[in-house]
């Protein structure tokens, strides 16, 4: 028998009903905007790791770099038999660091992608078959009931996805991973950093159109989740980056003027030629940055690392 668990904490009238909330508060303000979790439908996962195999896509290859690099100190300083990862994905990466922590009981993956937890499980089971996997299906932006496993625990947060997160969910989100930190418990927190305009836009709109076909995936995903007609050709993907904010803003602005019904939530939605949905944000940092916004969070930045060329940075950090 393998020892895996998966735990549903978002039912899916849960889900259902904080997509519609979502929908339905943002196309009704002045610069609409859609959340960035809604990407991730199994279509999205499989979209997202095509992503990180583009030639133009830098930071998955440059985190892993750091990981098989930093894999043994990350070890050394951890010790961990539980390994916590928020938005874990494919878990690709993560794995390096599994064959590093030999002490390792217990793998909690997170994540609202159902598709790529399952697939992550079934390859983590066949390389590591005496290692508990307990994956949950959970939005990370909100209270987490994580399973009773042995400390110290190490808590995950890779991909640079901490950057999705506006500024001041960013800070609550991290006061969250504070309040998951006993004494000898580190946070592995992965941050892409600010770099020259066009490394950073290519690798939001690659040659290929794989990451506009990813961003329109969110208007199928409406379509299916609450009967609605957007036409995801009539929108083209942009990818700009915005320099006071230091991050890459995603939206989809509409190639002319139409109006979207969404019969789910009984909604006409009018937009004007070049009008813009903001999908998303990429929020790139320094390191001053992640440690006074880690500070704030009550957490103390112990190690500070990058990849060869600088691209990308891997802290970790305690409980102060
Ligand atoms: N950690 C992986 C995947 C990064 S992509 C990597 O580094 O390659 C971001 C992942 O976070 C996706 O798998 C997505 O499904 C998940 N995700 C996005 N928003 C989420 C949320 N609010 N709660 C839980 N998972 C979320
Ligand atoms: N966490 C990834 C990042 O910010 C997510 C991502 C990559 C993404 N490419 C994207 C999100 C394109 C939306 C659109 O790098």
């Amino acid at each position: 028998m393998s020892p895996f668990l998966l735990t549903r904490t978002l039912d899916e009238h849960a889900a259902e009903s904080a997509l519609r909330t979502d929908v339905l508060e943002g196309l009704r303000m002045a610069q609409k905007a859609l959340p960035p979790k809604w990407f991730y439908d199994s279509r999205g996962s499989e979209l997202f790791e095509e992503i990180t195999r583009l030639p133009e896509y830098y930071p998955t290859r440059a985190e892993r770099e750091i990981l098989l690099a930093r894999a043994t100190e990350i070890a050394a300083a951890s010790g961990a038999r539980t390994l916590i990862e928020l938005g874990s994905g494919s878990s690709e990466k993560t794995r390096h660091l599994i064959d590093a922590l030999p002490a390792l009981h217990a793998y909690v993956p997170v994540d609202v992608s159902e598709s790529a937890l399952a697939g992550a499980a079934r390859e983590l089971l066949r390389r590591h078959p005496r290692l508990l996997v307990h994956a949950l299906i959970a939005d990370f932006t909100s209270a987490l009931r994580l399973p009773q496993t042995p400390g110290p625990r190490l808590v995950a947060f890779l991909g640079g996805t901490i950057g999705n997160l506006l500024p001041p969910e960013r800070q609550t989100f991290l006061r969250a991973v504070r309040a998951m930190l006993s004494p000898g418990d580190a946070l592995l927190l992965g941050t892409d950093l600010v770099k020259e305009e066009a490394v950073l836009v290519a690798a939001y709109d690659d040659a290929q159109g794989v990451t506009a076909e990813f961003n329109r995936n969110v208007l199928h995903v409406i379509n299916r989740e609450l009967d609605a007609d957007f036409d995801p050709d009539a929108f083209a993907h942009v990818a700009r980056w915005n320099p006071d904010e230091e991050w890459i803003e995603m939206r989809l602005r509409a190639r002319e003027a139409q109006t979207v019904k969404i019969r789910g939530l009984d909604l006409v939605v009018p937009f004007a030629t070049g009008e813009d949905v903001r999908t998303e944000v990429s929020a790139k940092f320094r390191q001053e940055g992640v440690k006074s916004e880690l500070a704030s969070a009550g957490m103390e930045l112990t190690e500070w690392w990058t990849d060869s060329e600088g691209r990308f940075a891997l802290s970790l950090a305690k409980a102060s």
